[in-house]
């Protein structure tokens, strides 16, 4: 791996000079796991939806962090609270009840309809900690034997190795296996094909409302309502894997209540800590048992320091009204993104959401990992998701002029683009 040249698949920035590469990034070179494939740039602060690296050049963040940073670069509510927690308690592990994780408990569970939680550290965990106690629910009612769980092609649950059996690419799993059994993968959308999937061995349905990673893929009207009456038709749990779109990242505080529709458990993270690590699972009252002392933990899970930056999130979001403000942005950014695929038949062919989490599709033959570097060298971040698709996930509390600038760059950007042919 080249970093100070051009990392597999990306292009070379425009800044990308010879002073940007030295230091820091020779130690990515020679330090670093090489398992990602960062442009040959360092970030070194933020503020709002900017990024500045140690150039001292600006980027609009439209990626936050992978839908993470839901408050932006250091919002200044954010930082006290931070900054104050850390003066005056950390960390007791689960051993002991912390003050500020009891107040989230209740607020997360508020907020979401959900009646418990269960805490941890990224959303990998909060899979895995869904997983168990769906199995295990079942176990303590005697039906060991019902410990399949339902998923779909094209999901994303996590890096993990139960969380990679769940995901729905198998790129994500090859040679790590063998691979958790009990596990079938279904089309995503398919009604028929997740009746055919269902029988007594089935513990639960395991779905995101808008599959992220996957592309940026809304799950069709009315699917999540089906997975819903065909899980209680079959005793089954419903679980919702609300990492990327929950904590009003699609406009609500959950993905699922676009849809009207509960799950009995779900899985929280990214938005959740605003950038300080967290991950939550919530569930209702009933499985509350499925998972008694002893069976489940996490040594930092809940801890003093994460709890009350979540808590922060969580009332900033309230209280500036982000939920319907992704709303309204999301809707703006969908319209220019529509907009730009007219404009740009040749290298986009249309736009798919939910608030702000929004997928611009590339058209056939463009090359998504060019169609980044060329956005990045006009000074906004992206990500790729799917094989084919521009995603954009800024911080909620991002500005109508903000995301103006934002599309009329990336517009900028992809005109510049040959066309596929
Ligand atoms: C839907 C979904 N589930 C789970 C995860 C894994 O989260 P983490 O990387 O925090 O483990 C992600 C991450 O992108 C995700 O999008």
């Amino acid at each position: 791996m080249s970093i100070a040249t051009s990392p597999a698949g990306e292009t070379p920035t425009a800044n990308a000079s010879a002073s940007s590469s030295s230091a820091p990034l020779l130690a990515a070179q020679k330090h670093l796991l090489g398992n990602y494939r960062q442009p040959p740039f360092v970030l070194d602060r933020g503020r709002g939806c900017e990024l500045f690296d140690t150039e001292g050049r600006r980027y609009l963040d439209m990626f936050a962090g992978v839908a993470v940073a839901s408050l932006g670069h250091a919002h200044p509510r954010l930082v006290a609270t931070i900054a104050e927690q850390a003066g005056r308690l950390m960390h007791v592990s689960n051993y002991f009840f912390n003050a500020e994780n009891l107040r989230l408990a209740e607020e997360l569970c508020a907020k979401t309809g959900f009646d418990r939680a269960f805490f941890c550290n990224s959303g990998a965990e909060a899979n895995e900690a869904m997983l168990k106690l769906a199995r295990r629910y079942f176990f303590n009612r005697g039906e060991a034997s019902r410990y399949r769980i339902i998923a779909f092609d094209n999901a994303f649950h996590g890096r993990t190795l139960g969380a990679v059996a769940l995901t729905g690419t198998s790129k994500y799993r090859e040679g790590f296996g063998p691979s958790l059994e009990g596990v079938t993968h279904v089309p995503y959308g398919d009604v028929a094909a997740v009746r055919a999937a269902m029988g007594p061995d089935v513990a639960g349905i395991l779905v995101e409302p808008v599959q992220g990673e996957g592309g940026v893929l809304p799950s069709p009207a009315g699917f999540l309502a089906e997975l819903r009456r065909l899980a209680d038709e079959h005793g089954a749990l419903l679980l919702l894997d609300e990492v990327q779109t929950g904590i009003g990242r699609t406009g609500r505080w959950l993905g699922s209540m676009l849809d009207g529709v509960e799950g009995d458990a779900a899985a929280l993270a990214k938005g959740l800590g605003g950038g300080f690590p967290i991950g939550a699972l919530v569930l209702r009252e009933r499985l509350n048992s499925a998972l008694p002392p002893g069976s489940h933990g996490s040594t930092y899970g809940g801890n003093a320091l994460a709890s009350a930056a979540a808590r922060t999130v969580l009332a900033v979001i309230e209280e500036e009204k982000l939920c319907e403000a992704a709303q309204k942005r999301g809707e703006q950014l969908g319209r220019g993104l529509a907009a730009i695929a007219e404009r740009l038949p040749n290298v986009c062919v249309g736009e798919r959401g939910r608030g702000l989490l929004r997928g611009l599709i590339l058209a056939p033959g463009v090359d998504p990992r060019v169609a980044l570097g060329r956005v990045r060298d006009r000074g906004v971040l992206l990500t790729v998701a799917g094989s084919n698709v521009l995603r954009f996930t800024p911080p909620l509390i991002v500005s109508e002029a903000e995301i103006q600038e934002a599309l009329a760059e990336v517009e900028a950007a992809l005109a510049e683009i040959p066309a596929a042919g």
